[in-house]
């Protein structure tokens, strides 16, 4: 099989550009081992960008990850920024980019490894194991319904939660199918003992979910899940929800992995793949090589799997990663759980590197004989 991926590299600001580095390096390993030829291109964004065009999304750019297969992300945002006009955030550019490219799910994985559990502020008894995902609609509910606004003397302010039932079927049918391919399980959060949008979200859900046989479909309110996501995470394997109640969760359920560094995402459904770690441009460890590499190496799997179809190597990737916690690299931010080798973000980089050669390796000669 030969197969072309030209993909657009966003480096941005701050560790942005640190984490992406490694992130390209197993790329290049699974380009190397197969008939995969990756085309990197990359393209400023963000306060970089900004500094030498004066915007933060340049319209250059913004083509080159529309004509893309699929787009890799590392942070934007810097301090010198948080004062500039709103068009001329860094953060703006990044609302744009997201809605340019149209991807209407976002999907977001936070694993505790066994290696890892300690790391985490809740006890590892509690983390170990779980494994879950969260798949949050991205594109519809309080954030973008209409009206919306502030009354004329400042006395109140309003926003509107709207979904279509084609809004709310789309982004089920993402999360049964993901469902499908791991434990089975959907847990679809709502307030529908309150909100008009949760009774119908619940009803599209379950006849979306009758397509999917399958899978078992539970419903949970959003103040118990809250809950439940820190008491009991392994009862979670797909959790489906609307924007805002993902927002929240899917930042609650970051504890689980044990730090921001370790998390990865995919926004997909939309004419262009976006993929980038969870984290942002942490301004007060950048350009010191500290930073976490994993979210973003991660991310670049996801990239393989939902752009890609890359199943095996995507897992060959996140089996990597896991081996490379194993043997006991740790990068600063995963100190909590008593570092074994304190690695920095390129040696962090490099030891997921040699696991992925082995893995590849070992295959390879399997093969052969
Ligand atoms: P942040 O995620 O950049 O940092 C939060 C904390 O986590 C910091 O203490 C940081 O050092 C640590 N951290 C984050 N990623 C890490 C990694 N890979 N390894 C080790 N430690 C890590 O969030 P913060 O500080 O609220 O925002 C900083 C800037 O990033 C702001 O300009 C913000 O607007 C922007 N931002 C951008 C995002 C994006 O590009 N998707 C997402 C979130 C924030
Ligand atoms: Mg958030």
């Amino acid at each position: 099989m030969n197969m072309r991926l030209q993909i657009a590299i966003l480096p941005g600001d701050g560790i942005g550009p640190e984490v992406i580095a490694e992130a390209l390096r197993v790329l290049r390993v699974i380009g190397e081992f197969s008939n995969i030829e990756f085309r990197f291109a990359e393209h400023p964004f963000g306060a970089a960008a900004w500094k030498r065009t004066g915007v933060p999304l340049p319209p250059a750019t913004l083509e080159a990850c529309l004509r893309a297969d699929a787009v890799l992300l590392g942070a934007v945002g810097a301090p010198e920024c948080d004062n500039l006009p709103r068009e001329q955030r860094p953060e703006t550019g990044l609302l744009e980019l997201r809605s340019q490219l149209g991807g209407y799910a976002n999907l977001r994985p936070a694993v505790a490894y066994d290696a890892t559990a300690a790391c985490s502020p809740l006890q590892a008894s509690v983390v170990s194991g779980a494994n879950l995902l969260v798949v949050r609609e991205l594109l519809g509910g309080l954030y973008f319904g209409e009206p919306r606004g502030i009354a004329a003397d400042g006395s109140s302010a309003f926003n509107t939660m709207r979904y279509s039932v084609e809004q709310i079927e789309r982004i089920a049918r993402v999360a049964f199918r993901e469902a499908s391919r791991r434990r089975k399980k959907v847990t679809s959060v709502d307030k529908a003992n309150v909100l008009e949008t949760s009774r119908l979200w619940r009803q599209v859900v379950t006849e979306v979910g009758r397509e999917f046989p399958e899978v078992t479909l539970d419903h949970m309110y959003v103040d118990a899940c809250a809950m439940q996501l820190v008491t009991d995470p392994r009862r979670f394997d797909v959790l489906l929800t609307e924007n805002l109640f993902g927002d929240i969760l899917s930042d609650e359920a970051a504890v689980i992995a044990g730090s921001l560094g370790m998390l990865a995402s995919a926004s997909i459904g939309g004419r262009v793949g976006l993929y980038e770690p969870v984290h942002g441009s942490a301004p007060d460890i950048a350009g010191r090589g500290i930073a976490n590499p994993l979210g973003a190496m991660a991310s670049a799997a996801m990239m393989l799997r939902y752009t890609a179809g890359l199943e095996q190597e995507a897992g060959d990737i996140e089996t990597a990663i896991r081996l490379a916690l194993e043997a006991g690299y740790r990068t600063a931010d995963l100190a909590r759980g008593g570092a074994a080798k304190t690695a920095s973000t390129t040696e962090m980089g490099a030891a997921v590197e040699s696991e992925l050669v082995g893995i590849l390796d070992r295959r390879c000669s399997y093969h052969a004989v």
